[in-house]
């Protein structure tokens, strides 16, 4: 246990860079822009003790302008990366309002004198009486000299509380590569140990094969509904087979495509495809029941009154997540709600998305529900947002299970250390995750190989993350072609698709062979997952038996007696 601690220990222990970071020393919230603690520009702040932290918070209130806010700064090291968060309640909402929007400022000053702003996050949905937390990430310019932290609302009307407020250093990784290969070996792996004991049929000439057939942690892509169960795909379905365990489907069950208009059902397809999938021993993830981003809600959705959305809505749960009972594992609920708002918009219900992780939960008690949403780990606006989402929804007794983290990144070059951090900052809400939609837009398929490794390590070796599920591997069928792990009529993998290969079914997976004489242990280190061991004598399979490695480690003892020539198979469930 005490290994473990320390192996997942941050390499770098943080220090706060704020002065009264959690507003108890209540004597300092009147400075100006000069004595470096807290101040109020354009708007007036009092002490308050309903507190998230500490014994007060700061009442802000009188904002004059929309970007009246408290304030603080600091000096920062160019070229460094700092975490900011805070936690906020609103006092009231401005008419027609259901809830309000914190956008979390920097105003970075440089070596000319010259500021220039940059909004790093924005915290959509905050409601009345509850905490929020707001805030972002920043990768420091060379030249800046001082750094100063607004918490803006775009309605001067609106009053709140701010505590519990945070500037922290973000740790560099020198060596990804290294940095990670400790936590892989403690997480994924765990010990078989193995005696072959009764060998009096073959005194010499054994042999001992351990082989994994399946992973414990989730590797898997979307897939086309279509081609996944046409005769005419068979490559793409052999690309599929060959290094996947997990599907999902990456258009065919969204609403619009199963009911395009009202009352069309379309579950034939979605269907025989879940199904195909399942027969070849893959598990299938559920995308998405409702999807928030009104762009991609179906059209005749947008004429109905609230209380026949509300209706439709109801029939919409039966139709995905009670006609798939017990065959998808996880369901993605209100897709990208971080994002978008129609539901609730709708329906005048802040709250919509409560109610539809308690809908989907009756349908089907044994899925597991997420939340999923994108630009949470490949940028900075919406990581503390779906940490507040999530932390929201939990609060409200919602049955949130998972955390999605979509994962598309375009072709600009990757900052690991703001991924890693990204991801510590989602894992504070105390859920697993996975990674549901992982895709990196490079048209250089070298650069992209080395991209998709750094990004699979890094994931692979997170405590919160339970897998890795790629949007697609063929430029064929994929949404940003360039992004693809295969390509052309014969679906031929490309330096990124080797190289992806080569980790999840290579370096991560555990097959290994030795001589064994009576009553020896032998220890395998191996991943966690499915296995096939035989014993050979003089290369003849004379025993087989499967177990599984998870947590607990296997101790199996393989007697021989009785075994000649033919091959015996035992299945053995450990840990
Ligand atoms: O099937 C029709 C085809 O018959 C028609 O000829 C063609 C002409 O445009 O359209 C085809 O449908 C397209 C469909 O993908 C299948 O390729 C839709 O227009 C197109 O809008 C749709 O895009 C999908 C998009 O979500 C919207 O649903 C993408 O394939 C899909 O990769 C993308 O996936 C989303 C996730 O669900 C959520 N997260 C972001 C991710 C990427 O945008």
């Amino acid at each position: 246990m005490l290994v473990l601690w320390v192996t997942l220990l941050p390499t770098v222990l943080s220090v706060e860079l704020l002065k009264d970071a959690d507003f108890d020393s209540t004597s300092t919230y009147g400075g100006d822009e000069t004595d470096g603690g807290w101040w109020c520009v354009q708007c007036d702040a009092v002490p308050s003790t309903d507190k998230h932290t500490g014994s007060h918070s700061v009442k802000v209130t009188n904002r004059k302008q929309n970007w009246g806010s408290v304030t603080q700064s600091f000096k920062p090291q160019g070229d460094h990366k700092y975490s900011f968060r805070a936690y906020v309640k609103i006092l009231n909402l401005a008419q027609g309002k259901v809830y309000h929007s914190m956008e979390t400022l920097l105003e970075i000053k440089g070596s000319n004198g010259n500021s220039k702003y940059e909004q790093i996050g924005t915290t959509p949905h905050l409601r009345p009486g509850s905490w929020h937390i707001v805030g972002g990430d920043y990768h420091m310019p060379n030249d800046a000299q001082e750094v100063r932290v607004y918490f803006q609302i775009s309605e001067p009307q609106v009053n709140y509380l701010l505590d519990t407020a945070s500037v922290e250093e973000i740790p560099h990784i020198t060596d990804l590569k290294s940095d990670t290969s400790g936590r892989i070996d403690t997480l994924r792996k765990n010990n078989i140990n193995i005696k072959v004991t009764n060998n009096n049929v073959n005194p010499s000439g054994l042999t001992v094969e351990v082989h994994q057939t399946s992973s414990e942690f989730g590797w898997g892509s979307a897939v086309d509904a279509n081609d996944i169960t046409d005769s005419q795909h068979k490559k793409y379905q052999d690309y599929f087979y060959d290094n996947f365990e997990w599907a999902v489907l990456e258009n065919a069950l969204k609403w619009y495509s199963m009911e395009p208009s009202q009352g069309q059902d379309n579950v034939a397809l979605p269907e025989k495809a879940v199904d195909t999938l399942r027969s070849k021993g893959i598990t299938v993830r559920g995308h998405n029941i409702f999807w928030a981003v009104a762009q991609w809600v179906p059209n005749w959705q947008k004429q109905l009154s609230a209380s026949a959305l509300k209706q439709a809505m109801v029939k919409r749960v039966t139709d995905s997540v009670g006609h798939f009972k017990g065959k998808l594992p996880h369901w993605d609920v209100n897709n990208e709600n971080v994002h978008g708002d129609f539901y609730a918009q709708q329906l005048h219900d802040p709250d919509i998305s409560i109610w539809m992780f308690n809908e989907a939960h009756k349908a089907a008690p044994n899925s597991l529900l997420f939340l999923n949403d994108y630009n949470v780990v490949s940028q900075n606006d919406a990581t503390v947002a779906f940490e507040d989402e999530a932390q929201y929804v939990l609060g409200k007794g919602a049955p949130l299970k998972r955390l999605g983290i979509q994962s598309h990144f375009n072709g600009q070059p990757i900052d690991y250390d703001l991924v890693k951090h990204r991801l510590d900052e989602v894992a504070r809400v105390g859920l697993k995750m996975w990674i549901t939609e992982l895709d990196i837009d490079d048209w250089n398929e070298n650069t992209k190989a080395d991209k998709y490794e750094s990004l699979l390590r890094l994931y692979f070796s997170h405590p919160s993350v339970e897998g890795v599920m790629f949007w697609g591997y063929w430029d064929g069928r994929h949404w940003r072609p360039n992004a693809a792990l295969a390509n052309g009529q014969n679906v031929t993998p490309n330096a990124a698709g080797r190289r992806v290969k080569q980790l999840i079914k290579g370096e991560w997976r555990t097959n290994e062979s030795h001589p064994v004489r009576e009553g020896q242990n032998l220890r395998v280190r191996g991943f966690k997952g499915g296995y096939t061991v035989q014993v050979k004598h003089n290369g003849n399979i004379i025993k087989t038996e499967q177990f599984t490695l998870g947590d607990n480690g296997v101790d199996l003892t393989i007697s021989l007696s009785g075994s000649g020539s033919n091959p015996q198979v035992n299945n053995i469930l450990v840990g």
